[in-house]
């Protein structure tokens, strides 16, 4: 089994590559990423790339057809993965999220790839009343990022055949520890409030609706989603990834993490316009097609690895909203110093001289 991951440098890659070489011991695996966030590690002992057998770097927008050659499987991870970034860089996230995404999905079908896994998001039910989003449910995204997202699953479908199976995992908003951590996720964010400043501030009023799910329960997802058996769920499936048990509201997150954290205030912005993005998701499908891939992290777990992980690496930073383990702080410095371009591509040392 050859499985290509794309992505792999980033927040949810590593687990996905650990996941991957304990459920396929022979695989070969390879990355592809653009390297923004090469040295956001945080707190790992290796390189988390020492993991995989090949390492590509490269621009999804100029993906080389040849990668793929023999290749069975890709974990389509690559892209610009929040809403400020899309919102900065709309133009840009419509290239690399759904264009070159396509793109990809055809040079695949053409070089008889089996199977196509893409990370999808919940986000583009945007928002909704207190009725939990079916697969079925029309989808309302509010953002570029979300827009991508639905762009890529509508043009994805089509090409799907008894070849080329294609699964778009519509994950929840991640949380829990990784490699090369995110604090741009909620609640990562409040851990990190917690522990530097034993202070969480919700920029919302608290009340919308957010399903999550652990890193490593989305790592699972990707490994039943790639050998998933098409007599269920067919040639192309998008479903939903997280569980009910999972819908939480903002305030109910922050309560969370004050009680296994002693000692933390939770402060909620009373005045603050309730945020638009708000949406509860219904998982029964996921549950009844992967019964053997359901999340399988608590909330209570996924809090505590992320406390002791910002506690071993000594985490006091208050002001980490402004820190390089926010995505977009990470892009806006690479661009001030020159390095990336308004399309965020690499600048080549020859053309900034
Ligand atoms: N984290 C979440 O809550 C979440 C939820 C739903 C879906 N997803 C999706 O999962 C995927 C991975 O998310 P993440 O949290 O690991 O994000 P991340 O930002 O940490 O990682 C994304 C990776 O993609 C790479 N990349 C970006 N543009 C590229 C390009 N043009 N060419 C090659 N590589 C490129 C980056 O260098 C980075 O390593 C994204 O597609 C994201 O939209 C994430």
């Amino acid at each position: 089994m050859n499985i290509l991951v794309t992505g792999n440098m980033g927040y949810i890659g590593p687990l996905v590559i650990q996941r991957l070489r304990a459920s396929y011991a022979g695989a070969t695996l390879a990355g592809f990423d653009i390297g923004y966030f090469g040295n956001c590690i945080t707190g790992a002992e290796v390189l988390p790339e020492c993991r995989v057998d090949i390492q590509f770097f490269g621009d999804m927008r100029q993906f080389p057809a040849d990668i793929l050659n023999g290749v069975d499987a890709i974990v389509h991870l690559a892209g610009i993965s929040n809403d400020p970034i899309g919102n900065r860089f709309e133009e840009v996230t419509l290239d690399i999220n759904y264009r070159a995404s396509i793109d990809l999905a055809r040079k695949a079908k053409e070089k008889g790839v089996k199977s196509f896994v893409f990370a999808s998001s919940c986000s583009m039910y945007g928002s909704a009343d207190d009725r939990a989003r079916t697969e079925q449910s029309p989808l309302n995204p509010l953002t570029a990022y979300a827009r991508s997202k639905a762009l890529t699953e509508k043009d994805l479908a089509p090409l799907a055949s008894e070849q080329f199976k294609i699964t778009s995992l519509r994950f929840s908003t991640a949380c829990g520890w990784s490699d090369r951590l995110r604090l741009d996720l909620v609640l990562n964010d409040f851990v990190a409030a917690a522990v530097s400043s034993k202070r969480i501030t919700i920029l919302s009023d608290g009340t919308p609706w957010r399903p999550l799910i652990n890193v490593k329960d989305m790592a699972r997802a990707i490994d039943w989603a790639i050998v998933r058996d098409t007599g269920q769920g067919g040639n192309y499936l998008a479903v939903n990834v997280g569980s009910n048990e999972w819908n939480y509201q903002v305030r109910d997150l922050a309560e969370a993490v004050a009680s296994a954290i002693p000692g933390v205030d939770v402060s909620i912005n009373k005045d603050a316009q309730p945020d638009k993005r708000s949406y509860k998701v219904d998982f029964d499908l996921f549950k009844k097609l992967a019964p053997a891939h359901q999340p399988a992290v608590s909330l209570r777990d996924s809090i505590q690895e992320l406390k002791e992980g910002l506690e071993s690496m000594r985490f006091r930073d208050t002001e980490f909203r402004a820190s390089r383990h926010m995505r977009l702080i990470v892009l806006t410095e690479l661009q001030e110093k020159g390095l990336l371009n308004q399309k965020l591509q690499w600048i080549k040392a020859s053309e900034s001289e």
